[in-house]
């Protein structure tokens, strides 16, 4: 300190000197900027100090510094994401961070604040252990932005992006009737009618070598129906042969939505000082959505006025309309944040899963002789082939579609040799130490049969593909359900084989390049 202010004071005599030999030879200027830079070293200073302070533990230490990327004034390390890395690839951006910096380094926020990210074992499992009541995922700046501008339509910022009690009102209120056994249970008959829907598309769209071409696209239509029905009580047509043009509106302005979320958090902020092209991307999103899911609303609450109220299918979207202590408003955005939540996560995890099983053959085989020949599947008869279960907990061991978890820590937490304060913004990378060779034997290898028998290393506590405590994803359970179904019900017909390496990309989840074809071949 003592070094800083000594220089900044030969800084200001010299300045002076220069300014006033120049007064002798020019007028003066309209403005005097002559202080300005010493202005910005003594702020500089000034900062420097408050921050030495504010960091300065109880013991007296110091936190370590991490290592990481280099900082630049204003940009932090974000100028990364627009030089060395592509944004479209950030998985890979991160496993070269971790390569350089190690397996818990941290980036410069443009603000200055520290993002650490993690994917050593210890300091995952204890960000992931710790019982937060109010845990604080970072909200979407964007969405927050948009929804606080339009209070007309949101009553908070949604169950996705709100924090604290708010959050916890929402989730309370909200998720009940999505993460009850029995709701999904009652569901299942039309889940399974549902998949037939699917089967039959995938038929129809075969060409005869057994390709299917653009297969993402189809993926995605049963995730809008299978969400769209569990929400809204009805099914909607999006796995007839021929899309409307509002379902595939609707599943344009999700993917929309994702990467303008991507884009506004990793490109250069200017949305925040000016309506830009991103910015306005996302507006034209977010309400082409706010408009298809509030028609589908009205719809659906008009044929539910006949319908008996014990009716299962209806069940959650009537009581949340019905539930009194939520605001009109927030019980809309619920509905949108669910389906929005769900269409993507459920079709990419499809896609990687059939992917990483076209190379098992003998593991499809295992999977066809565990399960009926045809016909509808009963839990019962899922719980009876574990091999379904291994390879979906397999794929989202090596291609989960959200592979980080953020977090702001709740408490001081030490990692190794660095200490970092409550309130850090920490990115949980479960996706990449689940592919680390310490925490997996074979980490690399596609081997379903390791969720049988275990061989060492086996981290099983790494796997969090729908996150962890209390703001896990509420879709969990119907979405373990729904892809153990169309698994299965593939499997029952077609052999799944896949020509080359799958293209995949960061679109704000990890998503199958697009299009995406597959071969479905008799057995
Ligand atoms: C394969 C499909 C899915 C995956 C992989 C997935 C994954 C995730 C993850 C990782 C989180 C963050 C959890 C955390 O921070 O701990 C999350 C949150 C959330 N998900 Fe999902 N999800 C899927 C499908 C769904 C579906 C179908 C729905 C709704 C029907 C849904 C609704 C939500 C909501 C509302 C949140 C925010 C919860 C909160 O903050 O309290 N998700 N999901």
């Amino acid at each position: 300190m003592r070094i800083s202010l000594l220089y900044i004071r030969r800084r200001l005599g010299l300045r002076l000197s220069i300014v006033t030999i120049d007064r002798l030879s020019a007028p003066p200027p309209l403005v005097d900027w002559s202080g300005v830079p010493t202005l910005i070293l003594a702020l500089v200073a000034l900062v420097m100090a408050v921050t030495a302070l504010l960091t300065k533990t109880v013991d007296g230490k110091r936190p370590t510094r991490l290592p990481g990327p280099p900082a630049l004034p204003f940009l932090g390390s974000r100028w990364l994401f627009w030089s060395r890395y592509k944004m479209n690839k950030l998985h890979e951006a991160y496993e070269d961070m971790f390569r350089r910096y190690g397996p818990v380094f941290a980036e410069t926020t443009p603000g200055g604040g520290l993002l650490v990210s993690i994917a050593d074992r210890t300091a995952l499992e204890a960000v992931l252990k710790t019982p937060a009541r109010r845990p604080f995922r970072p909200p979407t700046e964007i969405v927050q932005v948009y929804r606080r501008s339009r209070p007309d339509r949101y009553a908070s910022t949604g169950i996705v992006n709100e924090q604290g009690e708010k959050w916890h009102h929402l989730r309370r209120h909200l998720t009940s009737e999505l993460t009850s056994p029995q709701t999904i249970q009652g569901f299942v008959p039309e889940l399974n009618n549902i998949c037939d829907d699917f089967i039959n598309l995938l038929r129809n769209s075969r060409r005869s070598d057994g390709s299917v071409v653009g297969f993402d696209q189809l993926t995605n239509r049963v995730g809008l129906e299978s969400v769209c029905g569990l929400m809204l009580g009805t099914r909607l047509g999006f796995l007839e042969r021929w899309m409307s043009g509002r379902a595939a509106a609707l599943a344009a302005a999700v993917k929309a939505h994702f990467r303008a979320q991507r884009d506004s958090y990793y490109g250069a902020p200017l949305w925040k000082f000016a309506p830009t092209s991103l910015y306005k991307t996302f507006v034209r999103s977010e309400e082409t959505i706010h408009m298809i899911v509030s028609e589908l609303m009205e719809e659906a609450r008009l044929r539910s006025r006949g319908a008996a109220q014990d009716d299962p299918l209806q069940e959650i979207f009537l009581k949340i309309l019905a539930n009194p202590e939520l605001d009109m408003r927030d019980k809309k955005a619920a509905i949108i944040d669910f389906i929005t939540a769900g269409i993507d996560t459920l079709a990419n995890s499809l896609v990687f899963l059939l992917y990483l099983l076209s190379g098992r053959v003998d593991w499809q085989q295992r999977i066809r002789s565990e399960l009926p020949a045809c016909g509808e599947l009963r839990i019962e008869e899922l719980s009876s082939a574990p091999s379904v279960r291994a390879a979906i907990n397999e794929a989202f061991r090596l291609l989960p579609t959200a592979p980080f978890l953020a977090r702001l820590l709740d408490a001081p937490m030490t990692i190794g040799d660095y200490r970092l304060p409550a309130g850090t913004f920490v990115l949980a990378h479960t996706g990449a130490a689940c592919r680390r060779e310490e925490n997996f034997y074979r980490a690399g290898d596609f081997l379903p049969e390791r969720w049988v028998e275990p061989r060492e290393p086996h981290a099983p506590g790494l796997l969090a593909p729908f996150g962890r405590g209390r703001r896990m994803c509420p879709g969990k359970r119907f979405v373990e359900m729904q892809l153990h179904l169309i698994l299965a019900k593939i499997i029952q017909h077609w052999r799944v084989e896949f020509d080359g390496e799958l293209d995949i990309q960061f679109d704000f989840l990890l998503s199958p390049k697009s299009p995406v074809s597959l071969r479905l071949v008799d057995w």
